[in-house]
């Protein structure tokens, strides 16, 4: 067994740097995931198992609709159900820390932690004050998997065991403006990560891979509100901080 200890507090960037030097250690990649098939394309949302894209507007960090979309896609591959909308407000409430305004660095051990998430029909309300004692939880996790820095080839496996969450830089106003298209800036830092998404898929298109990711800036922006981005030179850091749950 490896000890995985890390202590990441301060600022965001700080959190940052150790949360890679946190995946280089811990990481580690097993057999099975390793036999795992892929292929050309890949689209979790041809499963039924993606929820429509939300608009994250002021509520929380965007890593709280990220946490809460991959527990819900986790839960409907495990039932085989169609996914049904899990509650952000409960991730923002009991897991984003709103004293100090830090990244959720461990939102899957959190969602562990208050014994799983509720559906956002029965979770309401964003007070800042964890109440998971007000609903029944659906989505569990036990566990997190841990993408190793910069592993492309590695998550391009593991997507086929669910969707993968990623911090990325959404800095760029190219970024910001996307509206079709692989998007590929030379600018967009894989280490300076502010923002967050999932990741649902994969695929090529006139011979340039990519990734097919789920924003969180409502169904108007980019491609019905899912970007596509290059694949291959973890454009924009999206294979530096990336993970997925376990439910064992
Ligand atoms: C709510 O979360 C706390 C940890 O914050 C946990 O001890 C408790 O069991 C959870 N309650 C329910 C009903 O799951």
């Amino acid at each position: 067994m490896r000890l995985c200890l890390c202590v990441c507090t301060m600022v965001q960037t700080v959190v940052v740097l150790c949360l890679i030097i946190q995946h280089i250690h811990c990481a580690v990649v097993s057999n099975s995931e390793l036999d795992i098939k892929t292929d050309d394309n890949f689209d979790w949302r041809n499963y039924g198992v993606i929820t429509p894209v939300s608009d994250q507007g002021q509520l929380g960090s965007a890593m709280d609709f990220v946490i809460a979309e991959e527990v819900e896609s986790l839960y409907a591959i495990k039932t085989k159900t169609k996914a049904i909308l899990l509650s952000r407000n409960e991730v923002a409430d009991c897991c984003d820390n709103p004293d100090t305004h830090q990244p959720i660095f461990d939102g899957f051990g959190c969602i562990e932690a208050i014994g799983g998430l509720c559906s956002d029909s029965t979770y309401k309300s964003h007070t800042g004050k964890c109440q998971n004692n007000t609903c029944t939880p659906i989505g569990k996790v036990t566990g997190t998997g841990y993408i190793p820095t910069g592993r492309e080839d590695f998550m391009k496996k593991v997507i086929h065991i669910a969707p993968i969450a990623a911090w990325i830089d959404a800095s760029q106003s190219s970024f910001q403006i996307y509206t079709s298209g692989i998007y590929s800036d030379p600018r967009c830092s894989s280490t300076q990560l502010d923002h967050a998404v999932q990741i649902v898929g994969y695929g090529t298109e006139a011979g340039v891979d990519y990734w097919t990711v789920k924003n969180s800036w409502g169904a108007g922006w980019g491609e019905q509100g899912y970007m596509r981005i290059q694949r291959g030179q973890n454009m924009c850091g999206i294979a530096t901080l990336a993970f997925y749950p376990i439910e064992k």
